[in-house]
């Protein structure tokens, strides 16, 4: 017999997915549990920024225009990959951890805009400008979770986390914003690479020992692709670039991350064969929306300029008139946009990284 097609396959892994979650009840998961930084905050820089960060630009209108109508705390015009992602499993939006009175039962989201993977003491050590300036690091997160814990798995067995979803990340984006906006070159960055994709693999270590059995591990997107770090290492020559306009020396540096992670989850899954750890991808959807926008609904014209910037082609980016400051004007249709403020994405794109993760948790439920 010849393998099915790979569209039978497709409908086949469809027809499991609805069987799978049409009823709320039936889920296969009851809970979120999410790390990262602002490609996954649901709140929580916000609500730690008042008072000790002032004038947090996060808290202002355009962010969140699009879809809740206010600012969230989300770093975005609308939805995160989380929440579509949430949406799919029929679970509530994820709340942020910080956000005390509650109840998360159905998940908890310990993500904090401009988290590193690594501590703000060791970055500010190798005299690294952090913004902002708070422990909120990856190892930080994982002190909350172990804080929370107890309460969580209340009244259950020590199998609590059965049927909880965990992800991981991204991390690193952070860690290497602040090399580059510290002025050190990309090679310099480089070097900090293991040490970065280490501290992931020990966080999932811990999470694993905890209980955790589901886990999804986002790579980073092409840093050379955002008009943040376009902007910062502008260079005249023009062999520098891809023909999609991206820097080629801050693309490797991506690769070169995501190529670890890589190897240091074929290393868990190995260690812990009875945890699914998933991998998951920002960095070739961002290639794909760059190379074939219209494919994804996306204005090709636009596609490295910021949506809600200033300063006008090549990128619509301004250090000093960064979304959220008065004046700052929003991009006509948001929803053609891929870039949002210079350093994060627009919803539509986020909607359509998680299709790509949807799908690729299904695989993992069913054949894995
Ligand atoms: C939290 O919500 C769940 C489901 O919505 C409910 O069963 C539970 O009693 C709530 N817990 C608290 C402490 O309110
Ligand atoms: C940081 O700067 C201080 C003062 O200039 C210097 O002594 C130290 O060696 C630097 N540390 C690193 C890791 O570059
Ligand atoms: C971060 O944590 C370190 C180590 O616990 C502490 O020394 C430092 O004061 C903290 N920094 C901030 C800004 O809270
Ligand atoms: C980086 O260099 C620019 C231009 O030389 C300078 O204005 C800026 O203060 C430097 N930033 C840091 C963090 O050293
Ligand atoms: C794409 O963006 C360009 C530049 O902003 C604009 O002139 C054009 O009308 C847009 N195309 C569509 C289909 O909206």
């Amino acid at each position: 017999m010849r393998p099915p097609h790979a569209a039978l396959l497709l409908l086949f892994i469809l027809a499991y997915f609805r069987g799978a979650y049409s009823s709320g009840s039936q889920s296969r998961f009851t809970s979120i549990i999410s790390f990262g930084d602002s490609f996954a905050d649901t709140g929580n820089l916000v609500m730690w920024a008042d008072p000790v960060l002032p004038g947090l630009l996060l808290k202002n209108l355009p962010y969140g225009e699009t879809f809740f109508g206010h600012p969230t705390g989300r770093a975005t015009n609308g939805r995160l990959v989380l929440d579509f992602v949430a949406e799919a499993l029929g679970l509530p939006s994820v709340p942020p951890y910080l956000a005390k009175e509650s109840n998360f039962s159905t998940g908890v989201n310990f993500a904090v805009v401009g988290a590193p993977a690594l501590t703000l003491t060791y970055l500010q050590g190798q005299n690294l400008t952090v913004n902002p300036p708070i422990n909120s690091s990856l190892y930080d997160q994982l002190l909350w979770f172990q804080k929370l814990k107890p309460s969580l798995c209340k009244g259950q067995g020590a199998d609590c986390f059965r049927s909880s979803l965990f992800v991981m990340g991204e991390f690193g984006a952070n860690d290497y914003r602040s090399f580059l906006l510290s002025n050190r070159t990309v090679e310099q960055a480089t070097t900090y690479v293991p040490q970065i994709v280490d501290s992931i693999s020990q966080g999932l270590e811990i999470l694993i020992q905890y209980g955790a059995k589901y886990i999804i591990v986002p790579d980073i997107f092409p840093l050379g692709c955002v008009p943040t770090v376009l902007t910062k290492l502008a260079s005249p020559n023009k062999a520098d670039y891809y023909r999609n306009g991206c820097l080629k020396s801050a693309n490797r540096l991506g690769r070169y991350h995501n190529s670890l992670l890589r190897q240091r989850i074929k290393l868990l899954r190995h260690k812990y064969p009875h945890a699914k750890i998933i991998a998951a991808e920002y960095y070739r959807p961002v290639l794909a929306f760059l190379d074939m926008p219209g494919h994804f609904r996306l204005n090709s014209s636009t596609t490295l300029l910021t949506c809600c910037g200033a300063g006008g082609p090549p990128y619509n980016y301004d250090f000093d008139s960064e979304c959220g400051r008065p004046g700052v004007m929003t991009c006509a249709d948001p929803s053609q946009a891929l870039q949002w403020d210079g350093f994060h994405l627009t919803e539509s794109a986020y909607k359509a990284v998680a299709d790509g993760w949807l799908h690729g948790l299904l695989i993992c439920l069913v054949f894995l």
